[in-house]
Parts: C-alpha cells; sequence; structure tokens
C-alpha cells in the first residue's frame, strides 16, 4: 500500500468516542466497507499479499473477521472457516477460553474443520478487523493448532498497538496489520 492509499484507508475506518465503555475509541469498519474504493484497496492489498503462498484455508473470527476473511478467501479462490462464539456451531466443536476484563469467553470451531483439504497439517491464515489485547486471536491460533492445522499467520486490518495485543501471539505464529494506531 502507498502512504496516500494507507492515508485513505484509515480515513475510511471512523471513530466513535465512549463506545461501548467511557473512555474507548471504538473503530467502526462500517464506513470503510460503505466505502467502495476503501474496500477494494484493503482487499487488493490482501490478495497481492497472499496470492502466492500457500494457503488451504481462511479463518474469520466472529463477527467483524467474517466480513474480510471470507471476501479475501473467495479472491484467493480458496476455503473459508469461521471461528465462532460458543453456543452457534451446529456439530461437535471444540473450543479454546480466554480471559476478558472481567471473566472469561471464548471461541469454538467444528471439530473437522481443517479435514477437507485431504491434507495432514493443512495451513490456515487467521482474519480478524483488529486486534486489541489479543485475547481473542491467540485462544483462535490455540484452537487452529488443536483442530490439527497450522496458522501460518494472523493478519489484521487495525492493530491498536499501544496495548501491544499482538505480543503473546508472536509466540506461535506470525502477526501481520495492514494499519497500525
Ligand atoms: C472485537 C474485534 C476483535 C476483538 C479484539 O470483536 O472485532 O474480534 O474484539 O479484541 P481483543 O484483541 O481484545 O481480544 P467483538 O468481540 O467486539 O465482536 P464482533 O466482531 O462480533 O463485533
Ligand atoms: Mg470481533
Amino acid at each position: 500500500l502507498s502512504e496516500a492509499d494507507k492515508t485513505y484507508l484509515s480515513n475510511s475506518i471512523r471513530e466513535i468516542e465512549d463506545f461501548q465503555k467511557p473512555g474507548i475509541k471504538f473503530k467502526d469498519i462500517t464506513t470503510l466497507l460503505g466505502d467502495a474504493k476503501a474496500f477494494h484497496l484493503l482487499m487488493d492489498h490482501l490478495v497481492e499479499r497472499y496470492e502466492n503462498r500457500e494457503i488451504d484455508y481462511i479463518a474469520g473470527i466472529e463477527s467483524r473477521g467474517f466480513i474480510f476473511g471470507s471476501a479475501l478467501a473467495a479472491r484467493l479462490r480458496t476455503r473459508f472457516v469461521p471461528i465462532r462464539k460458543p453456543g452457534k456451531l451446529p456439530y461437535t466443536t471444540i473450543s479454546e477460553k480466554y480471559s476478558l476484563e472481567y471473566g472469561v469467553d471464548a471461541v469454538s470451531i467444528h471439530i473437522d474443520a481443517f479435514t477437507g483439504a485431504g491434507k495432514a497439517k493443512p495451513k490456515v491464515l487467521l482474519i480478524d478487523d483488529l486486534i486489541a489485547t489479543g485475547g481473542t486471536a491467540t485462544a483462535a491460533v490455540n484452537l487452529i493448532n488443536k483442530a490439527g492445522a497450522e496458522c501460518i499467520e494472523a493478519c489484521f486490518v487495525i492493530n491498536l498497538t499501544f496495548l501491544q495485543g499482538d505480543l503473546d501471539i508472536k509466540k506461535t505464529t506470525s502477526v501481520y496489520s495492514v494499519l497500525e494506531v
């Protein structure tokens, strides 16, 4: 991405003060999605980055990771796997818990999610819109490994670098963020 394209993309994301908690500047990606130039700049950039990599699956994290992940999977002509919040997937699942500021949450995946490629260790690209504390993405990488696949990279549109959420996840996989704020 050129600096001008980066600026355009960055400016397409709306910031909402105090959503969903006081003091939080929420990154609203609906304005990026609603701007055809921004959405396609981003997708073309991701296609260019990943088109020559061996990727058997793209895994997207519910729910905003579904949008970018499935769009990219279609562009790369590869497969898509949803990593979901608990209680949503109908078949046998495996889950991974992670801590929140108060309490715990979890992500789930179908036990046979990565069997369709017919490989012993399929290669997976993980996608989400944003990394904040890194709790969700770290749990998702662990889940991919538990399901018998290998996470080759975790990719985010936005990295809130001041939270250093990528520190843990970098121990197990490489991390790429399109925009760092
Ligand atoms: C947001 C964001 C990431 C996650 C990042 O999702 O889309 O998935 O939080 O936070 P973390 O790095 O601190 O774990 P959210 O749970 O708000 O749900 P949504 O995608 O369904 O809106
Ligand atoms: Mg999310």
